[in-house]
């Protein structure tokens, strides 16, 4: 249904999402340099780790690409042309902080973006600790997540940056509940989840499962469409702001698993179409201080002070 791009290019809207990403990170683990007598290990996971490097596309505005070509922003570097511009994907930028982490984790489920993942760890050689997993990111955050029998004494910072829906409700549940884990998270409001949400309500079937899994519940439908009588029976509608809604669902739900919730950021593409958005959820209200400052810059929302009643 979506036309990919495979010009091994991202958006200059990249940027906005990598600057908020390294900024947090200075600032979690600058604050748990001067902690450092109880914290027993530090780690990163990247749970949508893309090539590590990628060729940003010059976009002239009038050519600028429509929604639906945004799907798969991040594709496979191609050949390093002279004056082209690179940046540097979240595992870099992750890697570069000043106080780097003791553990970092990169998960990615195409074989070649994994192999500039394992040339990316070998460029640091010994000065961090890698490791590349090759596969799907919820099993293998799973997997991450059972490899210790106790996870107390470690603090860590998810990056969930998916394309689409990628990443289950249950997911999210299992890492809230470690109380260990916080995460940056990649809300594909304008990518996928409106996409997914055609204007009569009739969703296939396979599409309402992958909005129950992405959602944790089958509630999304009270907050996208209602339903109207009409001389010829009952018609379902979409909510004019189903997207604020959903989006304020949502947040108030991560609060729910995890206790503290960022605002909102929103990513816009050059001509200002509305593409995503960046929010941090975790444990600890140190955490949320330094997320409002970043994520609570520019276009924001966020969550409601009492939970947005659905219309039924
Ligand atoms: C938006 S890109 C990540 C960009 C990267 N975080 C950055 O900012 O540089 C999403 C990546 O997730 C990968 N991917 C898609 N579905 C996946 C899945 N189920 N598990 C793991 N990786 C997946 C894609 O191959 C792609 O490289």
């Amino acid at each position: 249904m979506t036309k990919r791009k495979s010009d091994g290019t991202v958006g200059p809207w990249a940027r906005e999402k990598l600057d908020a990403l390294g900024e947090y990170l200075n600032f979690y683990t600058t604050v748990l340099k001067n902690q450092a007598h109880w914290c027993r290990g530090t780690v990163f996971v990247d749970a949508f780790a893309g090539p590590g490097k990628s060729k940003v596309r010059a976009i002239p505005k009038s050519s600028e690409p429509k929604r639906e070509d945004f799907f798969d922003d991040v594709v496979p570097m191609t050949d390093d042309e002279e004056g082209d511009e690179f940046v540097n994907g979240s595992p870099r930028v992750a890697l570069d902080i000043k106080n780097p982490f003791n553990n970092y984790f990169f998960i990615e489920r195409d074989p070649q973006r994994v192999a500039e993942l394992r040339t990316l760890a070998g460029d640091y050689g010994d000065t961090r600790k890698i490791v590349v997993k090759e596969g799907d990111a919820s099993a293998e955050l799973l997997a991450i997540l059972g490899s210790k029998a106790n996870w107390s004494g470690y603090r860590g910072v998810i990056f969930v940056d998916p394309f689409g829906m990628h990443i289950p409700w249950s997911t999210l549940e299992a890492l809230a509940k470690t109380r260990v884990f916080e995460i940056i998270i990649n809300f594909p409001l304008g990518m996928a989840i409106q996409r997914f949400l055609i204007r009569h309500g009739e969703i296939p079937a396979n599409w309402a499962a992958t909005l129950d899994d992405f959602f944790g519940s089958p509630d999304w439908r009270l907050h996208a469409y209602e339903s109207s009588d009409t001389l010829f029976g009952s018609d379902t509608v979409k909510l004019a702001d189903s997207g604020k809604r959903l989006l304020e669902w949502y947040l108030g739900r991560l609060k729910d698993a995890f206790g503290h919730v960022s605002p909102a950021r929103l990513i816009r593409n050059t001509q200002g179409g509305h593409l995503y958005y960046l929010i941090w959820a975790g444990p600890h209200p140190k955490g949320l201080d330094g997320a409002r400052a970043i994520l609570g810059k520019g276009d924001e929302v966020r969550a409601p002070r009492k939970r947005p009643t659905a219309k039924r």
